[in-house]
């Protein structure tokens, strides 16, 4: 059976992008991506959706309840085959934190890529805090979405080194090449149903 992938954006769409070029060069097999979900309509990631062939949707978030707008999505997800029991939920640039309702719903089917090595640095601009700090290495997990927010089980981290003349930008965009190998990676293993989650830990079948 095909696994029907669903992803969600606000933004430029880079992740989106490469999960899209993973999957059409048959990287990740047996999966399909099959709507993509928008919260800002004039996202650039429906571009990109729609220049790879996939339906792109805008579901405007202004003027409704969080939980109103994710029962939207919801039923968007469930009018492309992405159902709670056999679909994926891919967060990538989505900039909407998700009502608990809707995470338990698709629990262990939703994933998240974060700009940092969680738990270090969760929420809003992960590269500037990194830089704040002062670390030396940072990098990007890709996790499970639990209710709570860049807390769920790791799937996968790549650590890059923090430069002395790194700024915001250059830090992000060296975060960025990375996130674009690692998302497509969790996909595929998720695909190949080789993750399984116990407690806190996600192990990955070899
Ligand atoms: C990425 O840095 C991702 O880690 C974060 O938001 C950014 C989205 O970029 N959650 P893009 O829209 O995928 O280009």
């Amino acid at each position: 059976m095909v696994l029907r992938i669903a992803v969600l954006v606000s933004g430029r769409g880079s992740n989106l992008e490469s999960i899209l070029k993973a999957v059409e060069r048959g990287q990740v097999k047996g999966a399909t991506v099959s709507v993509v979900v928008s919260n800002r309509p004039g996202a650039r990631a429906i571009e990109v959706a729609r220049k790879h062939g996939v339906r792109a949707v805008a579901i405007d978030d202004k003027e409704t309840t969080p939980e109103d707008h994710a029962s939207k999505v919801a039923q968007t997800l469930a009018a492309h085959g992405v159902s709670p029991g056999e679909g994926l939920v891919l967060l990538a640039g989505y900039m909407k934190i998700l009502p608990r309702s809707f995470v338990e719903k698709y629990s262990g089917r939703i994933m998240n890529i974060h700009p940092s090595l969680l738990p270090s640095f969760p929420g809003k601009d992960a590269q500037r805090q990194a830089l704040e700090h002062g670390v030396k290495v940072s990098g990007c997990t890709v996790h499970f979405v639990t209710p709570e927010v860049d807390a769920g089980p790791i799937i996968i981290q790549r650590s890059v080194q923090v430069r002395e003349d790194d700024d915001e930008a250059a830090l992000s965009s060296r975060i960025l090449r990375q996130e674009h190998r690692i998302y497509p990676e969790a996909v595929r293993l998720f695909a190949e149903g080789r993750l399984r989650v116990q407690g806190r830990r996600v192990l990955v079948r070899r």
